[in-house]
């Protein structure tokens, strides 16, 4: 058997799905990449190499951003060695250094995807395999602008000064309009792709953002594909610096403190005066918009709310309601808490039983740590109570995701010597599998010694607890989450 056992001691950190923020200035398409927006942009983790065998892992930076007409897309690749030579239109491209971006527009349908595949000199290659494209073997984006570094020469030889080539592209998101749930997308919307870069005639590595696993050797492989959400929220910055979007919303900006007797009073007016048109306890309507998801709101200040509900919002459907001033500040107090960070909003339960039962008999701590206590296979929850709304934790704990996220991948192996392993995926290639099993130990597997490898479709998270714990544990187990905040300690 050659497998190892070994304890960790270092805290791993895993790559996640890539939030593609708004761009925050304008966007020239020229292989330079020097705006604000782009340097505002956060990279993608980095590109794996899924079948390497030997040779240099050169590694790509890529960037995804967005307005309310283009996806941008950007290459920055390290390479000594580059070259070109196919100069037509859908030529065999990834034959010569070449960039690629595979895009599914709508997660329950990854199999209709759109590929933008371009060399060093700026031929591109596309198809849509979808299924209602009959147009044969090729596809015509609209309005497809890209450049690159030696974009329009007639080749690019090798060169001793080679260091890097840059690609940059701006595609029109109205190709996507028969995919995508939503043109411009919305905040929150998810879409799933990979980019991916290969060819060159020295060191010709295949390397992707998101990993490739199975058989299947091929970069169409959308099951593949990783997650990727719109945000509408420029990057948070750190303190001090500029925010973009002048300043409004962003976490953080909500922290206040809430009288819970206000709050319940405003959730109760609420309910009873808004649900017409807008969810109860502030979700989505059939005829209004959600108050306290996570999206970009318009009215994000106690005036502008308290104004929106007085006089109504013109030329739309919220009218002017005839409530009392002092209900009205209420319902403003509620639907700012929904907004508001966990750790700054009134909750029920207490904090104090809710941890006797992650410590005890939730068995939290066999994946999850808080305050250096626990386990690893799932995420560090130390600072939650900053990091997520009280309605998020509510949901992770009920009703889970659909698909474990990017770096959470469950995966269960039997070795052919009969030990069997569950856990997470940390890193795999061909011959091998790391995994952080839920015993918290790293394991690192043979594939030639596994019996069976079977990647769960479902996340870890055991996402009922609503119906496993009784009604006043579960209440207290939220209270002691959304508590825990070990940023806001005093120093
Ligand atoms: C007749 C239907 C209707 C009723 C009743 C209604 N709303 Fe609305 N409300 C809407 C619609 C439609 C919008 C979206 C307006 C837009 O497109 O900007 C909206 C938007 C809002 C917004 C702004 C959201 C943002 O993006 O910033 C707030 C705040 C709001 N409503 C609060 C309330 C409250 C509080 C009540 C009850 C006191 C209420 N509404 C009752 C239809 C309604
Ligand atoms: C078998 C492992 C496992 C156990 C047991 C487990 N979790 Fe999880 N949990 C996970 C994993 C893995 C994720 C991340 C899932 C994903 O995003 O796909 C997660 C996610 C979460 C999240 C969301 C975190 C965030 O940042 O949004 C919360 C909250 C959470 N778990 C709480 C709990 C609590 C409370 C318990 C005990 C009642 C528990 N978990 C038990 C594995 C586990």
């Amino acid at each position: 058997m050659r497998w190892l056992l070994v304890a960790l001691s270092v805290p791993l950190s895993f790559a996640d799905d890539y939030r593609i923020q708004r761009a925050t200035s304008p966007i020239v398409v020229d292989a330079k990449l020097d705006e604000a927006a782009w340097r505002d942009a956060s990279p993608t983790s980095d590109f794996i190499f899924n079948w390497h065998t030997s040779g240099d892992k050169e590694p790509t930076e890529a960037k995804l951003l967005w307005d309310d007409n283009n996806l941008y897309v950007s290459w920055r690749s390290t390479d000594r060695h580059i070259s070109a030579y196919v100069t037509q239109r859908n030529g065999p491209v990834t034959r010569d250094d070449c960039v690629e971006i595979f895009i599914s527009p709508n997660p329950q349908k990854v199999t209709n995807y759109y590929t933008f595949e371009i060399n060093a000199i700026g031929a591109m290659l596309n198809r849509a395999r979808t299924d209602w494209y009959t147009g044969g073997a090729f596809w015509d984006p609209e309005g497809v602008q890209y450049r690159t570094s030696f974009h329009g020469q007639p080749s690019k030889d090798e060169s001793p000064d080679d260091r890097e080539w840059i690609v940059e592209l701006a595609i029109p998101l109205k190709n996507f309009t028969r995919d995508a749930a939503h043109i411009p997308p919305r905040d929150g919307d998810e879409w799933r792709l990979n980019l991916m870069r290969t060819g060159g005639k020295t060191n010709a590595q295949q390397s992707t953002w998101s990993p490739i696993r199975g058989e299947k050797r091929s970069f169409h492989t959308p099951e593949n594909f990783g997650r990727v959400i719109f945000v509408a929220e420029a990057r948070e910055e750190a303190p001090g610096q500029r925010r973009g979007q002048g300043g409004r919303g962003g976490r953080g900006m909500m922290r206040r403190s809430f009288n819970p007797a206000d709050v319940e009073a405003g959730r109760v007016l609420y309910n009873r005066s808004c649900t017409m048109c807008h969810g109860v306890d502030g979700a989505v309507g059939d005829r209004a918009p959600a108050l306290g998801a996570g999206r970009r709101y318009t009215r994000v200040t106690d005036a502008e709310i308290f104004d929106s509900i007085k006089n109504g919002i013109k030329g739309t459907l919220m009218p002017g309601l005839p409530i009392k001033d002092d209900d009205n500040s209420k319902i403003v107090t509620y639907i700012q808490s929904l907004r508001a960070t966990a750790v700054d909003v009134p909750v029920q339960g207490d904090p104090q039983r809710g941890a006797q039962i992650f410590f005890g008999k939730g068995n939290c701590t066999q994946c999850h740590m808080i305050r250096g206590q626990g386990g690893i296979a799932g995420p560090d929850l130390s600072d939650l109570g900053v990091d997520r709304k009280l309605d998020d934790i509510r949901q992770a704990l009920t009703t889970g995701k659909p698909l474990p996220s990017r770096g959470w991948q469950p995966v269960s192996v039997t070795m052919k010597s009969g030990a069997s392993f569950r856990g997470i995926v940390k890193n795999e290639n061909p011959f091998s599998l790391q995994i952080l099993g839920i015993d918290s130990n790293l394991h690192l597997i043979d594939r030639s010694q596994a019996a069976r490898i079977d990647y769960d479709t479902k996340p870890l998270m055991p996402a009922n607890l609503d119906k496993t714990l009784a009604p006043t544990e579960f209440q207290d187990l939220l209270a002691f989450l959304a508590r825990q905040a070990r940023r806001r300690d005093p120093k």
